[in-house]
Formats: structure tokens, C-alpha cells, sequence
């Protein structure tokens, strides 16, 4: 129906006779002629009507009106040009103009940037994509899906799908359920993610899986977490934990150069848990900055303060000089969400903060000399146990470094060395820290809290990308994890044995990855949110406010599948 899309003419396209179809941006009526502003997905093209019968027809168009527009492409006068826009060398002069789709005035401009609220946005979102930036998005997630599948086809990786209608699966989230028809008071659980199936392929023998799997989980939602969401899984067999980090070097290291034509240093840096947590305060440590955090536990127990004396470790962060309010702000941050106190010196002409007075005038200067401090400069600390310690200064870190401009725009590393169990003190018993699969790095399981596993984690700039591991690929090794992370032999047989009796067929080694698409998406176009990069996402309270979901079903529905309403929340 068309020639040309709205971004495409060019000076060279002069004196052809065209037809563009899209939506009016704006009318611009200057009298005698009148502008039209025609867009599309490839962009805005100038249109004029100099005629009064186009004109007359034109008056009753308003923004967004869907219109197609013949009419002969003419180069600009030189100081008429419009470089802001790909199509600014060329206007097209109308010679017919037909309504192909009227509009109602819609419920907010559509203009980049966006005024309106994130909730009229999200209720009127094909109102909202309709702006070039969401269109750019749509693009880039169109783009790096490209790229990946042609990157791991080219290296053999079949791309298969797996159910999603399933049981109860191990990321460590709540499933969703879904009621079955057939077997009344019986639920499927959708897919927390594709983990066993993919297991499952390896011992197929299908070597080499990959999938852009969609993902569900019923948690609490946060900035980088939405209810579904979509992960590049992959999985292969006969691998350690080099092959598959290499794999995903190369396959990040093609999505930035052709998404953002930016070439990323591999292979990215390796650090342990353990480091990451002693120099970061965290397991996705944003490195882009050099602030680290110091073990002072020797110095700062010679104080004569109570609580520095009495601690079992004391972590330290050294800052630019911050005001006392800042100050008061970090300490009531970290008081309500790590549960952690705060105390300070400041370093300037003279010592001051709120353990100044412990420390003598010789241990200021060990301390000082201890960290490096030269100029100006306030010391956080915190006391503690060392997770708790260590969180706590890190949170307070990325922090302090929100808005800060880091030495390198973007920043990738892998966390390794994972510890496999921690402490439940509510449970009182060992919980798995990430899901079952991982193969332990060692064979003496007589402390939990000491086996770390085969697992490396991707962070760039601070958020997690993706999280994987070398399997174990035995059934009695399978068992034991399971059964440390406290799973009744019940729970095993009844959750997992199928799997459990798969690995007893010839299990190849193997081992694999999920990277976040979504989070990788949201840093790849600057934004701090993915719901800036899902076409159509959730509220933070998991609602779609467009289609209005969660909703009530019918009664009769209700019927068929044997469920009755008892409360409502
Ligand atoms: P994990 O649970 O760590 O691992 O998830 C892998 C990656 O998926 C992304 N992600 C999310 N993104 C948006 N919203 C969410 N709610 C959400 N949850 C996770 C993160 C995360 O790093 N089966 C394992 C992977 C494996 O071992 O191969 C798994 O799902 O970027």
C-alpha cells in the first residue's frame, strides 16, 4: 500500500511521486500551508499541503490520526532543513490525502520524553510504544535475540522449548499455579525457569540447548524483577566452568558490538565470592568505582569503644568527607534494612564523629595509615557478624555512589567459589543458597557453610546477569545435596524423582547458564527499570493495569475447576 516508510526519503528520492502511510505526530498551520508531521516505526517525515481543498480535509484530522498521503518528495531549502531528523534534508508535497483511521484525543502526548505518569502509561501501553525511544527498545530486544541465536547456532547450540506447564521447580521463588480441569483440586505449576528440562536435554544427549525461555516467579517485585520474565538459558554437555565462561564472553562481547558497537575487554575479571564480599560488600559488586571496603577488625578493637571491642569483625569504608546528615541519612538506611549501626570518624584538621572520643591520637594514625588516607576523608564503619558487616557497608557504598561518574561505563566480572548451604536460623536447619543442581567443589560435606560449588555468577555494573554452574550428573551425590539442603527423602521421590532416576542413565557432565534478558536489555539502553524494556510488564504489585489482571473468573469457571473462593485479600 506503500512506497516508502516514514524514514527513508532522502535529497536522492527529488521529484519521485511517492505514497506514505502512518500517524500524524503534529499539524502545524501556518495559513496558506500547512505542516504535517507523518510517523512511523522508521521515523517522521515532513509532508505540506499547500492546496485548500487539502487543507480544508487536513482541518479535521488531529494527532494521531492514521492517514496516507501521496504526493511528490521535495529537497528543502538549505536553511529549511531540519538535521534533527534522518528524513530533515526532504519534504513531501501532497497532492492526494485519505483517512485510512481517525483517533480520539489520546490520553497523554505522545512525545519522547514522556510527562506522563508510569500507570497511564502502562494502561494505554500501545499508546506509550508508539514513541521512537520504546520503538528503539523494541528494536534492541529484537536485535540481541538475533544476535544471540545466530551466535549460538553458529556453535551448534539447538534451540529447543521446554513446558511450562510443570510441578514445582527450585529458583527459590513461589510458583504460579494452574488449576487443572481434568483433575480437579490438582495444579500445574508454571516454569520458575527451564533448569530441569534443560538437565533433562543433556542427558538426552542433545550436547548443546539454548532456548529465550520465559520464566515466572511469584515474588515481591523490584525495579529488576517482574513476575515473568525472559532468560537466554543455555546448557552443554562434556564442559567445566571455563568452557561456558569463555562462551559467554563471546556471546556478551557480540551483543555489545552489535547492539551499541562498543568492543568489551574479555575475558572479564574473576572474583571469589569471598573477595567480592570482603572488597564490595557484595556477591554483584559494581566495580566501576575504586571504593573498597577494609577488614580494620585489629585496629578498631584497641579503641575503647564497647561495641568495637566486643565484635567479631569490624569492616571500614573510606569516602569523601560527608556532612552530618548525610551521615544521619546512611545510618538510617542501613538501621532499617540490614538491621546494622553505623559510627564514623572524620578525618579533617581534626578528628571528629561519633567514636572520635575512643580513639587515642596514635590509633587515629594507625588506622589512617592503615587506609591510606591522605586529604580529607569520613570512615564508615560497621561491627558485626561478617555478612551482616559487609552487606550492610556495601549497600551503603552503592549508595554513596549513586550519581557518582564511574571510571568506565560498563563494567563485567564473574563471582565464583559460591558458597552451596547457609544457616536458616529460622528453619534451624541448612538451605540451599541457589538451586540443588550445582556440583559441590568438594566431597567432605561434614560442614555445610564450608562446600562452595561450581557456580559463577555474571554482574555487570552491579546488577546480576546471570547465574550458572557445572551440574552434578550423579544420583547419590544428587541425594546428598538435596538432603543436607533439608528435602525429606518423601519430598525428593515425590518432587524430584524422575529426575533423580534420569541421572542414573548415563548422565553426561555437564553444565550451563541463564542470563537475564530483560536486565540485560535495561542496562544496554540506560534505563534503571525493566519494565522500560518488556513490551508489556507488570506493576511492581505484579498487576496489568491494560488488560486488568489479576481479575475474578466466572462462577461457572470457578465450578469446572472444583475451586471456591473462601477469602478474598
Ligand atoms: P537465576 O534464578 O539466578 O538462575 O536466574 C538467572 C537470571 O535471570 C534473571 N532473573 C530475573 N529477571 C527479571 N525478573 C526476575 N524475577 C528474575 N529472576 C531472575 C537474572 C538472573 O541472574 N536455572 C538457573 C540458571 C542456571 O543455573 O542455569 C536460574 O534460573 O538476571
Amino acid at each position: 500500500m506503500r512506497t516508502h516508510t516514514c524514514g527513508e526519503l532522502r535529497e536522492k528520492n527529488s521529484g519521485e511521486n511517492v505514497t506514505l502511510q502512518g500517524w500524524i505526530d503534529a499539524i502545524r498551520d501556518h495559513g496558506k500551508m500547512v505542516f504535517i508531521s507523518l510517523r512511523d516505526r522508521y521515523g517522521v517525515t515532513q509532508v505540506v499541503l499547500a492546496n485548500t481543498e487539502l487543507i480544508e480535509k487536513a482541518s479535521e484530522f488531529g494527532g494521531e490520526y492514521v492517514v496516507q498521503v501521496e504526493g511528490m518528495v521535495r529537497e528543502r531549502p538549505s536553511g529549511m532543513r531540519n538535521l534533527s531528523l534522518d528524513t530533515g534534508g526532504i519534504e513531501v508535497v501532497a497532492s492526494q490525502m485519505k483517512l485510512l483511521s481517525p483517533s480520539d484525543v489520546p490520553p497523554f502526548v505522545i512525545k519522547d520524553p514522556i510527562t506522563a505518569k508510569d500507570e497511564l502509561r502502562m494502561k494505554y501501553r500501545y499508546l506509550d510504544l508508539r514513541r521512537p525511544s520504546m520503538q528503539k527498545k523494541l528494536l534492541m530486544r529484537s536485535q540481541l535475540i538475533n544476535t544471540v541465536r545466530t551466535y549460538l547456532s553458529e556453535r551448534n547450540f539447538l534451540e529447543i522449548e521446554t513446558p511450562y506447564l510443570t510441578l514445582t521447580t527450585t529458583e527459590g521463588a513461589r510458583n504460579f499455579v494452574v488449576p487443572s480441569r481434568n483433575f480437579n483440586g490438582k495444579f500445574y505449576s508454571l516454569a520458575q525457569s527451564p533448569q530441569i528440562y534443560k538437565q533433562l536435554l543433556m542427558i538426552a544427549g542433545v550436547d548443546r540447548y539454548f532456548q529465550f525461555a520465559r520464566c515466572f516467579r511469584d515474588e515481591d517485585q523490584r525495579a529488576d524483577r517482574q513476575p515473568e520474565h525472559t532468560q537466554i538459558d543455555l546448557e552443554a554437555s562434556f564442559v567445566d566452568e571455563d568452557d561456558i565462561m569463555n562462551l559467554v564472553e563471546g556471546m556478551i562481547s557480540a551483543v555489545f558490538e552489535n547492539i551499541l558497537g562498543i568492543k568489551i575487554r574479555a575475558p572479564f575479571e574473576r572474583l571469589t565470592y569471598r573477595n567480592a564480599m570482603e572488597k564490595y560488600g557484595s556477591d554483584k559488586p559494581d566495580a566501576r568505582f575504586d571504593v573498597y571496603i577494609s577488614d580494620v577488625t585489629d585496629i578498631a578493637k584497641k579503641s575503647e569503644f564497647r561495641i568495637f571491642k566486643e565484635a567479631k569483625f569490624i569492616k571500614a569504608i573510606t569516602v569523601p568527607p560527608l556532612t552530618r546528615k548525610n551521615i544521619d541519612e546512611l545510618s538510617e538506611f542501613a538501621l532499617k534494612y540490614y538491621n546494622s549501626k553505623i559510627s564514623y570518624l572524620s578525618f579533617r584538621e581534626t578528628l571528629s564523629g561519633n567514636v572520635a572520643k575512643f580513639f587515642s591520637p596514635e590509633l587515629s594514625g594507625e588506622l589512617k595509615s592503615a587506609l591510606s588516607i591522605s586529604g580529607e576523608k569520613t570512615v564508615l564503619f560497621c561491627a558485626g557478624d561478617w555478612k551482616r558487616s559487609l552487606e550492610t557497608l556495601g549497600a551503603v557504598r552503592n549508595k554513596i555512589l549513586v550519581g557518582e561518574t564511574p571510571k568506565e561505563q560498563y563494567k563485567l566480572l564473574w563471582v565464583t567459589d559460591f558458597p552451596l548451604f547457609e544457616w536458616d536460623g529460622e528453619t534451624g536447619g541448612w538451605m540451599p543458597c541457589h538451586h540443588i543442581f550445582t556440583m559441590p567443589k568438594t566431597d567432605d560435606f561434614v560442614d555445610p557453610s564450608k562446600v562452595t560449588g561450581k557456580q559463577y555468577d555474571l554482574v555487570l555494573n552491579g546488577t546480576e546477569l546471570g547465574s550458572g554452574s557445572i551440574r552434578i550428573h550423579d544420583r547419590v551425590l544428587q541425594e546428598k545435596m538435596m538432603e543436607i539442603g533439608g528435602m525429606s527423602k518423601e519430598k525428593r521421590d515425590r518432587e524430584f524423582g524422575f529426575f533423580l532416576s534420569a541421572l542414573t542413565y548415563g548422565a553426561p557432565p555437564h553444565g550451563g547458564i541463564a542470563i537475564g534478558l530483560d536486565r540485560l536489555l535495561m542496562i544496554l539502553s540506560g534505563e534503571n527499570s525493566i519494565q522500560e524494556v518488556i513490551p508489556f510488564p507488570k506493576t511492581l504489585t505484579g498487576t496489568g493495569l491494560m488488560e486488568n489482571v489479576p481479575s475474578e473468573i466466572e462462577d461457572e469457571k470457578l465450578k469446572e475447576l472444583g475451586i471456591s473462593i473462601t477469602q478474598n485479600r
